[in-house]
C-alpha cells in the first residue's frame, strides 16, 4: 500500500507476537510495547535531516553529525503514552505533546478531551504515536489537530494496521507517511482489528 512502510525486522516480528500473545500479561505488554517502539524508531528516522557537528576525541578533533531539525513526539491517550519511553530513549531532545482521544463505541468516531502541544511544532518533525490505527478515525483526527497547530512535516508510527483505517487516514492525509509493524487482515463487525492484539489501552491499563 502506498505510503504505508511495514517493518518486518526478526525482532519486532517476534516481539509483535508476543504482544499479540493473549498470554502476555500487563506487565510485559507494557514492556514489549515500549521495546518494540524503540524499534521501530530506527526506521521513522532514517531520512531525518542531519547537520555536521565538530567533536573533540580524547585524541582528536573530528566532525559528527547531529539531528538538524527538532523532534516533537505526540502520543495518543491512553494507549501511545506508553510509546513515548520507547522513543524517548533514543530521541531524549524531542518535546512531547498531547492528545487524548477515544473511539466512541457506538459510532466508531473519535472524541478528543485534551490537546497540548510545544510551541515549535510548526519547524519539527513530528511523530504522532498510537499502537493501533483500526479503523482510522483517531489518527486522523489526532493529525489534523497536529496539522491545525502548523505542523508541516508529520508521520504516523503505529505497531497494528488495518487495511481499511489505512485506506481511510491516507485518504484525508496523503502526505503522512504510515509507518507500522504490521498490516493486518481485517475489522471485524465493532472494530477491532483482526487477528490484532485485542484492545491495547486495556491490556496496558487494566481496565
Ligand atoms: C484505541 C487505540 C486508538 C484507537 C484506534 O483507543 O489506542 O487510539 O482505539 O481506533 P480507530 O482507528 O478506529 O480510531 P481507544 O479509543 O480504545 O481509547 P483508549 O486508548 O483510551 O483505550
Ligand atoms: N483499538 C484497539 O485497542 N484495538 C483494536 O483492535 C481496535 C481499536
Amino acid at each position: 500500500m502506498e505510503g504505508v512502510t511495514i517493518v518486518e525486522h526478526p525482532l519486532i516480528q517476534a516481539k509483535l507476537t508476543r504482544l499479540r500473545d493473549r498470554r502476555t500479561d500487563r506487565l510485559q505488554f507494557r514492556q514489549i510495547l515500549e521495546e518494540l517502539t524503540a524499534l521501530m524508531v530506527y526506521e521513522i528516522t532514517r531520512d531525518f535531516p542531519t547537520r555536521p557537528v565538530e567533536v573533540e576525541t580524547p585524541l582528536e578533533r573530528t566532525t559528527g553529525v547531529e539531528l538538524a531539525r527538532p523532534v516533537v513526539l505526540v502520543p495518543i491517550l491512553r494507549a501511545g503514552i506508553v510509546m513515548t519511553d520507547g522513543v524517548l530513549n533514543l530521541i531524549p531532545t524531542a518535546r512531547v505533546g498531547h492528545i487524548g482521544l477515544y473511539r466512541d463505541p457506538n459510532t466508531l468516531k473519535p472524541v478528543t478531551y485534551y490537546l497540548k502541544l510545544p510551541d515549535i511544532v510548526t519547524e519539527a518533525l513530528v511523530i504522532v504515536v498510537d499502537p493501533m490505527l483500526a479503523t482510522g478515525g483517531s489518527a486522523a483526527e489526532a493529525v489534523r489537530l497536529v496539522k491545525e497547530s502548523g505542523a508541516g512535516d508529520v508521520r504516523f508510527l503505529c505497531l497494528v494496521a488495518a487495511p481499511e483505517g489505512v485506506r481511510a487516514f491516507r485518504r484525508v492525509h496523503p502526505d503522512v507517511p504510515i509507518y507500522t509493524a504490521a498490516l493486518d487482515r481485517e475489522l471485524n463487525d465493532h472494530g477491532y482489528i483482526l487477528p490484532g492484539l485485542g484492545d491495547a489501552g486495556d491490556r496496558l491499563f487494566g481496565t
